[in-house]
């Protein structure tokens, strides 16, 4: 299967921030509790983006890991070196599309970490057997993705404004079903820990910016809804009004973000 993927950084920056500033709890320290790192790992984050987890990974151990950031998005990878320089250095960052084969050994690596990348696969067993290949026996995999009940309240306030179905997401539509059943198939071991954050807001505007940054980049999964600028402009003000119409009911949108974080053991 082919999977569109278009994100800007921007648009990826703003739902970040967006998460950061009315989320209540923090992904990154969730992260961390799951996996329970120990001081020397070598880990290979796949689909790194700017390189959130791995320079989170790199403060989490003092600097005390061996880590590699791959991505197939040259401007990602950038933004990502440019961070880098205040760990001096310390990560490595390369290209890698993990549509295709890895270029590193068998066996090489004590934690994989694919953190809301993996369902962009073309072909997700293909892409989990060779995250399974360079890591070492008993290595883990750690892979974050939307669970079905993710964000209901964006998908309800869609659904109401257009009177149309949701299209299906490549994440909540493949991360709980097929990515954890191939995990449980290729691995000896597989857990499932769920994190729940309730986003609040107080005013449509920053629901809106989240919406317009959610479903602008990922436009072409949304065409049945629209398809030109107007279309899309269109459905932004019945998204807003029906945003808006919930808020005076309710005092406040809440949006709850639902992950679902696996480790699989090689
Ligand atoms: C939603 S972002 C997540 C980035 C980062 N892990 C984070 O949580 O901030 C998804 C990432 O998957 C990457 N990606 C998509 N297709 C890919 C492919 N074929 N190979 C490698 N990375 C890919 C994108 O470039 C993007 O950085």
């Amino acid at each position: 299967m082919k999977i569109d993927f278009e994100e800007t950084t921007d648009d990826l920056a703003k739902r970040i921030n967006i998460h950061e500033q009315f989320g209540s709890r923090d992904i990154d320290s969730w992260m961390l509790e799951v996996l329970n790192l120990q001081p020397g790992v070598k880990i290979l984050d796949i689909g790194c983006g700017a390189g959130k987890q791995c320079f989170s990974y790199f403060h989490h151990l003092n600097g005390n890991a061996d880590i590699t950031g791959t991505d197939v998005s040259r401007d990602l990878l950038a933004e990502a070196i440019a961070k880098n320089e205040q760990t001096g250095n310390a990560v490595k960052f390369q290209l890698l599309d993990f549509n295709l084969p890895f270029l590193m050994a068998d066996n090489q690596y004590d934690l994989l970490s694919a953190c809301f990348a993996i369902y962009y696969a073309q072909d997700i067993p293909w892409t989990l057997a060779e995250m399974h290949r360079v890591l070492k026996p008993g290595g883990r995999l750690f892979t974050t993705g939307p669970m079905p009940s993710n964000k209901q309240l964006f998908y309800d306030i869609i659904k109401e404004a257009t009177g149309k179905e949701i299209p299906p997401m490549p994440g909540s539509s493949r991360y709980a079903s097929q990515i954890y059943g191939t995990m449980q198939q290729l691995f000896s071991k597989t857990e499932q820990h769920i994190f729940e954050n309730p986003l609040t807001f107080a005013s449509v505007e920053p629901f809106m910016v989240y919406t317009r940054a959610s479903m602008s980049e990922d436009r072409k999964l949304w065409n049945s809804l629209f398809q030109t600028h107007e279309e899309f402009e269109a459905v932004m003000q019945a998204i807003e009004k029906v945003a808006q119409r919930r808020l005076s009911q309710d005092g406040h949108l809440v949006m709850t973000k639902v992950v679902g974080g696996f480790i699989a053991t090689k």
